[in-house]
């Protein structure tokens, strides 16, 4: 079964699916994007990604390219289409496609949606977090309005790179205070040594993790003591445990930053537990 992506109103052959070469995603990286699991034949957390997706629109001046339950609808055609019943599906909407000029196109000029999913086993992502992954941390160099998921990702791209070479599956972006930040693609959590889940501030200087939100729910369903602020990677290197949270990792335990071994060196029972629960606070919708 060949796979099939939505681009511009059509339904595609995924091996042939393309955007113009003014596309301004392909030009300016001027577009958004969003990313949700898709879980036992479940969207998950849909609405709170379609909320956000609304919001980065907003904050660059792009239209919506359909009404908010078309688009809803397209997503679900092309996750049948492509019979995916765990795995992603990503959506990335731009301002369109115009003769290059650094200013806005023409009004009246359409926004560009291209929608894709595939399958992911689960086992991959479980079986990684019964081990645990190392992060390096690196320089925060990245603009101020990481708030919005911009698809405008090389500072990203390049730390990702640098951490898979590594041999770490993450990088922690480090403000010049000495915090981190988050990772290229996830956030960043720490629990200290008396049991507090420590994650940043979501106002500034971080995305705001739809997946974050969601253990933050369930942080607070369970009674756990919490404290919302930002963590030095000395804090980090010295804490009971860590993890990250992102749609394509959900719950993923830290056991190393940089050359310092975290706890014992295997998934605390904290983020081991968040993970195996995550699923009974996010919400699922019927595909
Ligand atoms: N990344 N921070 C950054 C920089 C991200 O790119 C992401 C998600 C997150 C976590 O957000 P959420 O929990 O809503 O997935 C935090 C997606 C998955 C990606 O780029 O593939």
């Amino acid at each position: 079964m060949s796979r099939i992506a939505y681009v511009n109103g059509r339904y595609v052959r995924h091996a042939e699916a393309a955007v113009h070469i003014e596309d301004r995603g392909y030009q300016f990286a001027d577009g958004v994007y969003e990313v949700c699991e898709i879980w036992r034949g479940k969207v998950v957390d849909e609405r709170r990604h379609l909320d956000r997706l609304e919001r980065s629109l907003r904050e660059l001046s792009i239209a919506m390219p359909m009404s908010r339950a078309a688009l809803a609808q397209v997503m679900r055609e092309v996750i049948h289409r492509n019979r995916v019943q765990s795995g992603i599906v990503y959506l990335q909407v731009t301002r369109g496609v115009a003769r290059r000029d650094h200013v806005f196109p023409p009004a009246g000029t359409r926004p560009a949606l291209v929608i894709t999913s595939r399958a992911v086993r689960p086992e991959v992502g479980d079986k990684a977090a019964e081990a645990g992954v190392g992060v390096i941390t690196v320089p925060e160099n990245r603009w101020d309005r990481v708030d919005i998921k911009s698809v405008g990702l090389l500072p990203n791209v390049l730390v990702k790179q640098k951490a898979k070479e590594a041999g770490a599956k993450e990088a922690w972006f480090v403000d010049a205070d000495g915090f981190v930040t988050e990772g290229g693609s996830t956030n960043a959590w720490i629990i200290t040594t008396d049991n507090t889940l420590v994650t940043r501030p979501a106002e500034h200087g971080i995305l705001a993790g739809i997946t974050r939100r969601v253990v933050l729910d369930m942080i607070e369903r369970e009674g756990l003591s919490f404290d919302e602020r930002p963590f030095t990677v000395e804090e980090a290197k010295n804490a009971k445990e860590a993890f990250i949270t992102a749609a394509t990792t959900l719950v993923m335990p830290v056991v190393k930053v940089d050359d310092a071994v975290i706890g014992n060196g295997h998934p605390g029972s904290f983020a081991s537990e968040l993970r195996s629960k995550f699923h009974e606070v996010s919400e699922l919708e019927p595909v």
